[in-house]
């Protein structure tokens, strides 16, 4: 028996922060490393164009997504690694699955009401289409396994709708997918630690990329409370427990042997700890992806190994779904007499 497909994806949409990080990346690479799936990791640039973008940096964005995957541990001979606009069949099953998706099902999607809010002048069929492309993404390769974080739960049970209709529909040929729900640290702002960490409040941002300096800089300016004392109290002291989460993160000791820890010292102190863990836990990642990106054509290598096995699927399930649809030719196997 072949091992199961565990699928997810990530969209290019500028640099990473340590939330992507501890939210997703660190968990694909303890799942591909178990040894216990076939692991697809792609990059969701068609996804990625649903809001508004440039053109200029699309591509580039595509190629730093992949590096990031790298440098964090996924690896191109253990996981097949792709982007998602070289296998045209992601957008000819999206329609295909179209077309037995119920309008009022999308309409209920909460991402697309939150995305229509924020990006009110640019409300395009894409985005309320976006979790019919992103059902097609993952059933296109017979995915057991999707993780994704709480936002991503919704489609992926859209994902799930969609499969069963196809199968009572049709025929029994799409695997209905698992979400793998990883325990995800809420990260927030270290300028607003009110409000989620986010790229686009990059004072308050841990990028995986920053420098030293830049990180010792940021963690020294978050925004703590006039206690001075190290304690996990959320509601109370927000500022100080998201930066024992942070710590948490990158060293694994439990919020009570940092508070131990700490126990005697200010924050001054404790911040300055806490910059140089972060230090070092960003370095490896940052000496692999320094290296790779700098062995000029690597990551174009390992873009188009990707491409060629992620497409040997694709084009079969494809084949499938339009002969099971009569779309096709119904190619009868003969039996040998
Ligand atoms: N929508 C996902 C996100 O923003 C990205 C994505 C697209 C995805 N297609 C997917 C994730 C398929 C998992 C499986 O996080």
């Amino acid at each position: 028996m072949s091992k199961p497909v565990l699928f997810s994806g990530m969209q290019p949409t500028g640099k990473l922060h340590i939330g992507n990080y501890f939210g997703a990346l660190k968990n694909w690479v303890e799942l591909q490393n178990s040894g216990r799936y076939q692991c697809y990791f792609f990059v969701a640039d068609l996804h990625s164009i649903t809001a508004e973008f440039d053109p200029a940096q699309k591509y580039k964005q595509t190629v730093e997504v992949v590096a990031d995957y790298i440098a964090a541990g996924i690896s191109p001979e253990k996981s097949v690694i792709f982007v998602q606009s070289q296998i045209p069949e992601h957008s000819e099953l999206a329609w295909v699955l179209n077309c037995i998706t119920p309008f009022g099902e999308l309409r209920r999607m909460t991402q697309f009401k939150d995305k229509s809010a924020s990006q009110s002048e640019n409300i395009n069929i894409g985005l309320f289409d976006y979790p019919v492309l992103m059902a097609a993404d993952v059933l296109l390769y017979d995915t057991s396994f999707v993780p994704v974080g709480d936002d991503q739960l919704q489609h992926l049970e859209l994902t799930r709708t969609i499969a069963r209709k196809f199968n009572s529909q049709f025929k029994k040929i799409m695997q209905e997918p698992e979400p793998l729900l990883t325990e995800v640290p809420r990260l927030m702002s270290l300028s607003d630690p009110l409000r989620k960490m986010s790229k686009s409040m990059p004072e308050g941002c841990l990028f995986l990329d920053d420098a030293p300096d830049i990180i010792r800089d940021k963690v020294k300016r978050a925004v703590t409370d006039s206690e001075a004392k190290v304690v996990y109290n959320p509601t109370k002291k927000p500022g100080v427990a998201n930066l024992i989460r942070i710590y948490r993160g990158f060293t694994n000791l439990s919020v009570k042997e940092i508070e131990r820890k700490y126990a005697d010292a200010n924050y001054g102190v404790f911040k300055r700890e806490l910059a140089e863990v972060i230090v070092e836990g960003l370095r490896p990642f940052q000496v692999r992806k320094k290296l790779l990106m700098k062995k000029s054509g690597e990551i174009d290598r390992i873009i188009e190994k990707g491409r060629k096995k992620a497409q040997k699927k694709a084009t079969e399930k494809m084949n499938q779904v339009k002969e099971t649809m009569g779309l096709s030719k119904k190619v009868t196997k003969k039996l040998p007499k």
